[in-house]
């Protein structure tokens, strides 16, 4: 099996603790260096790993000879390490957010072209078991064609770090957003062509968006709700699914979470006559319309977490699709420069 000689630039909470494991575990994947200003860090990551470890992203470029890079620096700096790592002949797996604007993307988009490497971002939300088991209900049906989808993320939080201050691009709409947007819009196919948005700061501690509400409108109608509220001290639902026969709602915690579903079949649909005209005949306001109403539960658990590195070895190594196209990550950058327009 090739093994992909793979670098890791960024030590912090995803680095740290998603990356560097996943790497080290997967056979297709050898963990060759890291890259981090933090000595603390390399240090860590030298005893741990076994790794060549350095301060310089560069010199590691220089020196190590990678296949592949996997940046999971602060926002900021993702263009510029993404351009470097394809200069020195490596692919990326780049963190979410893409990059902190569009027209820095869109430079990301037009090295890997030129270079002839691969970029894919890591959007992890859709291998999780709710993604996939809302993909199923949509694919299923029952609820007939989708109108609406919403998605929320809520929670009380006065964020004191980077992902608070816009000169690190930070804010909610590109951290959370970065998911959000990608899920709906993957969900319910492309493109956006409507957008309002309102981003406020309330409980951070910087100058960031913590308050993002968008409503967004694909070009076959679908709408598509986002809440990502961090100055809510209430739970909103984190997935609500609207078809013309039906709502699933998703409920419980953990790995009791499960999608209810409320539908009626057609064919269980007893005909209502229309009448058009403006008073109502013999004073009866009531129609006695009774709608079928059938009930399913669709639990989280039978759904498994797809192995994401898996899907880069697939990606990488063996030339086939990626999984998360760069496409559809440009997209999801065009839509988050055209909510923080609207404002
Ligand atoms: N996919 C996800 O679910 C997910 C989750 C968390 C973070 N992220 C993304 O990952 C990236 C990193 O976020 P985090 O929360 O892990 O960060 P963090 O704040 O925990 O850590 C940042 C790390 O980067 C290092 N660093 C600082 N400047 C650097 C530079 N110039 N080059 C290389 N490393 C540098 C710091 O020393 C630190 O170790 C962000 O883009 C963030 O949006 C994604």
């Amino acid at each position: 099996m090739r093994k992909l000689r793979t670098g890791v630039v960024g030590l912090g909470r995803i680095g740290w603790r998603f990356h560097l494991p996943e790497i080290a575990k997967e056979e297709g994947f050898e963990l060759a260096a890291v890259a981090d200003p933090s000595n603390e860090r390399l240090a860590e990551a030298k005893a741990e790993y076994g790794v060549q470890a350095y301060a310089d992203y560069e010199a590691m470029l220089k020196k190590e000879r990678l296949d592949l890079v996997v940046i999971a620096s602060p926002t900021m700096f993702h263009t510029e390490q993404t351009i470097m790592a394809f200069q020195y002949g490596a692919d990326v797996l780049l963190e979410k957010p893409m990059a902190a604007t569009l027209p820095e993307a869109d430079r990301m988009i037009e090295a890997m072209h030129n270079h002839g490497r691969k970029l894919m971002v890591y959007q992890p939300h859709r291998t999780t078991a709710a993604y996939q088991a809302a993909k199923s209900i949509i694919d299923g049906g029952l609820l007939g064609p989708i109108y609406m989808l919403k998605k929320s993320i809520s929670r009380y939080t006065r964020r004191n770090d980077w992902q608070a201050f816009t000169k690190f691009g930070g804010g909610m709409l590109n951290n959370y957003g970065a998911h959000a947007i990608d899920e709906l819009i993957s969900l319910a196919g492309p493109n956006v062509k409507r957008i309002d948005a309102h981003l406020r700061k309330i409980a951070s501690l910087g100058d960031a968006d913590d308050v993002v509400k968008a409503v967004l409108e694909t070009e076959s109608g679908v709408v598509l709700d986002i809440d990502i509220n961090m100055a809510i001290a209430a739970h909103l639902p984190e997935w609500v699914i609207l078809g013309e026969r039906g709502t699933a709602i998703i409920e419980g915690v953990d790995d009791q979470q499960v999608f209810k579903l409320k539908y009626y079949l057609p064919e269980e649909l007893k005909e209502l006559a229309v009448h058009d005209g403006l008073a109502a005949p013999g004073r009866e306001y009531r129609n006695f319309d009774e709608i079928p109403w059938r009930q399913e539960v669709v639990r989280l658990a039978d759904f498994k977490p797809i192995p994401f590195y898996e899907k880069c070895y697939e990606h990488y190594a063996l030339n086939e699709p990626p999984f998360i196209p760069i496409e559809q990550t440009r997209e999801v950058m065009r839509v988050t420069a055209e909510c923080r327009k609207e404002q």
